[in-house]
This record gives structure tokens, sequence and C-alpha cells, in this order.
């Protein structure tokens, strides 16, 4: 199939690029650079032997986003484009709403006017919000507490309106856990600007030098070791769900719901002593006050991508601190020092 891929030099994206073009797809990307850089293509490329056709594409302008479906003859869409800072989405509301909400109205309104009708969408677990009991299941009610996540649970809404109203369309809501890890080459990863908001970028950044120390938020949760528990998920094997959602799409039509995560909660301090294990010495660190809006504990119950789709989790924390390490250590300032 040619698929076209949004937001497909970003982090998650350029690792489904790269599983998709394995998979014998052709790929095409729109990606407005706004947190990425093009030379994750053109390492995955490097990697596959296959270069993508990329579009500096801006999903706010539609006409462009016209131009990339009147070019292309295109199956399927996997949609990652979009801002996903939790704390900027606080303060910037209207940058992400409308950055998400009009993005996405424009590039379906783009396929439905050239005809394709497939797609998976990246939505995240934070759209169960603070009041589903864990693990979180696929049915449950959802409801974001924050303006990231109503995003998310806002495009969830409009696709699931979209194939209630016409059967002709397939589409894959996707719900991730916690993403880490890097492509086992150390070619490609996670190339945060800025402060790292998330756990794992920071610890390596901190192990290799970049930062001083890490603060762990909270040490008094209700958990075995005081710290939040959270569902990691290798970037890999999330890639990988991306190919079995897709797949499973291209024979029905209907709006389907997979948790992708490995169905276990890790604690910060796990991560931190797999991640020492990886580089092979102790990271400094200081456990400090909670971070607002933190949940003690959450992870996904995998059970439905599993039956559905065949799809499970393979790979460990330690793989995936190892081979965050690897990207890190081999890229100490990401793909800008090249
Ligand atoms: P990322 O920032 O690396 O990738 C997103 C890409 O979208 C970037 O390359 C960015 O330049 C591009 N983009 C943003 N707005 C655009 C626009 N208007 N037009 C064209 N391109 C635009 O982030 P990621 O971690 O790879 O996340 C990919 C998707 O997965 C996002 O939708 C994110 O919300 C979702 N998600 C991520 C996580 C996570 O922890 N990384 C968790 C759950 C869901
Ligand atoms: N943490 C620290 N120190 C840091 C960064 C994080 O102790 O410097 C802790 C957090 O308090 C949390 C855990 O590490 O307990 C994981 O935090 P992340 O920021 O890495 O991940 P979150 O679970 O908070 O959020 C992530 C994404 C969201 C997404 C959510 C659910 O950032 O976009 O997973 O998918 F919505």
């Amino acid at each position: 199939m040619k698929i076209l891929v949004t937001g497909g030099t970003g982090y998650i994206g350029s690792h489904t690029v790269l599983s998709l073009q394995e998979a014998g797809h052709d790929v095409v990307v729109i990606d407005n650079l706004i947190n990425s850089s093009d030379e994750a293509l053109r390492r995955v490329a490097e990697l596959t032997g296959k270069p993508a056709a990329f579009h500096r594409t801006d999903l706010l302008d539609e006409q462009a986003v016209d131009a990339v479906f009147a070019e292309h003859a295109v199956d399927a869409v996997i949609h990652f484009a979009g801002l996903k800072a939790v704390g900027e989405s606080v303060s910037e509301p209207l940058k992400y709403y409308h950055n998400n909400l009009v993005g996405t109205l424009n590039l379906l309104r783009s396929m439905d006017r050239h005809n394709v009708r497939s797609i998976v969408f990246s939505s995240s677990a934070t759209v169960y919000g603070e009041h589903n009991a864990i693990p979180y299941v696929e049915k449950m009610e959802i409801g974001a507490n924050n303006p990231y996540g109503r995003t998310k649970e806002q495009i969830e809404d409009i696709l699931s309106d979209l194939g209630a109203a016409d059967g002709r369309w397939h589409i894959a809501l996707l719900r991730y856990f916690n993403p880490v890890g890097a492509h086992p080459s150390g070619r490609i990863g996670e190339d945060p600007q800025g402060i790292p908001n998330n756990l794992v970028p920071f610890i390596a950044q901190v192990a290799v030098g970049r930062r001083e120390k890490l603060m762990v938020f909270g040490g008094d949760y209700d958990t075995p070791d005081g710290t939040c528990l959270r569902d990691y998920i290798h970037v890999v094997d999330l890639a990988e769900g991306h190919v079995a959602a897709l797949n499973h799409i291209a024979e029905r039509a209907g709006v389907f719901r997979w948790n992708l995560g490995s169905g276990t909660g890790s604690s910060v301090l796990e991560v931190l002593r797999s991640f020492e294990k990886a580089v092979g010495r102790p990271i400094p660190h200081e456990i400090t006050g909670r971070r607002a809006g933190d949940l003690p504990a959450f992870w996904a119950d995998a059970t439905s991508a599993l039956a559905d789709l065949s799809w499970s989790t393979s790979k460990s924390l330690d793989q995936m601190c190892e081979d965050h390490w690897r990207w890190q250590k081999n890229n100490p300032q990401g793909y800008s020092a090249d």
C-alpha cells in the first residue's frame, strides 16, 4: 500500500516509517518540522534503502494538503502530526486546539475529497483521565483532564462520528502508553527541543552530561517504592502496532480502539535503575515534590490488541533503556550536531 504519514519526521513517526517500509509499503511523509528534523528521514532511508517522499507541509494549510493527495495515490493515512506537551497546552490552549483540531479537520476533509477513507490515529492514554480504575480498558468512558488530552479526546469523537455517519470509513484509534527507546541501530531516536518533559529523555540527557541531575517528582505515592508507575513501551514495538492496526482496518470498515501498552507498570526508580545498568554508572538524582497533574499509577489492559491484531510488546524495560542510551550516546545533541 501507499501510506501517507503525517508527523513522519517526529519520534514515533520516523520509527513507524521504518516499520512500514520494512513491511513492504511505500511511504509519503507530511511534516512542517515544528518539532523535528528531516535528518530523521534521511537516516531511515539509510537504514531501509528506500527513501520516503517528503513534503514540508503544514496541516493548517488545506490547499497544500490537497496538493499532496493530488500528487500521490494514497491508500491509507497514519496521523501523528500534532503538538504534545501537556504543560504548554495548559498555558497556550488556543495554540493546541488550533493546531491539533484544525490540522486534523483539514486532513480528514482532504482525505474525503480524494476518496481516501482509512486512517490510524495517534491517541493517548491521557484520554482515560483521572477517574478510571486501572488497568485501562478500551470500553471505559473517557475524559481527559488537560487541553492536550482534550484535543485527543475530541479528535476521537470526530472520528467516531465520521465512522457512524459514513460506513466507508476504516478508523483505528490507538491509545499509546509511555513510548521510550530508539531503533537498535542508534541512528534514529527521540530528540526533544529544550528541557525534556518526559522521564527517559531527561535521564538520558543527565547521563550524557547535558543536565546535572534528575528530579524524581514525588517519593511519597501509595506505590511499592513511593514513585509513580507507568506502562513503558518500546517505540519499535509501538511502530509495529501501527502496521498491525493498518492491516486490520484494511480489511474492515468501522471505528476500532486499541490500547498500545505492555500491560504492566514500572516505577520511576525502576526506570532509573534500568538506565543506570545500560550506562554502567550511577545517574545523579534527587527525590523532590510531586508534579502537578501526575497520577500515581496507570497501565494498559493490553488484551484487545493481542486478540484482534495478534500484537503485543516484545521488548523489555532493559532493552528500552539500552536502545535509548545507544541513540543518546552516539548523538549527544540529537540530530542537530551532524
Ligand atoms: P513528535 O513531536 O516527535 O512528532 C509530531 C510531529 O508532528 C513533529 O514532527 C511535528 O513537527 C509535526 N507537526 C506538528 N504539528 C504539525 C502541523 N500542523 N503540520 C504538520 N506537521 C506537524 O511527537 P511524537 O512523540 O512522535 O508523537 C507523535 C504523536 O503521538 C502525537 O500526536 C502525540 O500526541 C502522540 N502521542 C505521543 C506520546 C509520547 O509520549 N511521545 C504519547 C501518546 C501520544
Ligand atoms: N518524571 C520525573 N522526573 C522528570 C520527568 C518525569 O520524576 O523529570 C516522572 C513523572 O512524575 C511520572 C513519570 O516520570 O511519574 C513519567 O512521566 P512522563 O512525563 O515521562 O510521562 P507521563 O506519564 O506523565 O505522560 C506521558 C506523555 C503524555 C501522555 C501520557 C499518557 O508525556 O503525553 O504519557 O500516554 F499523555
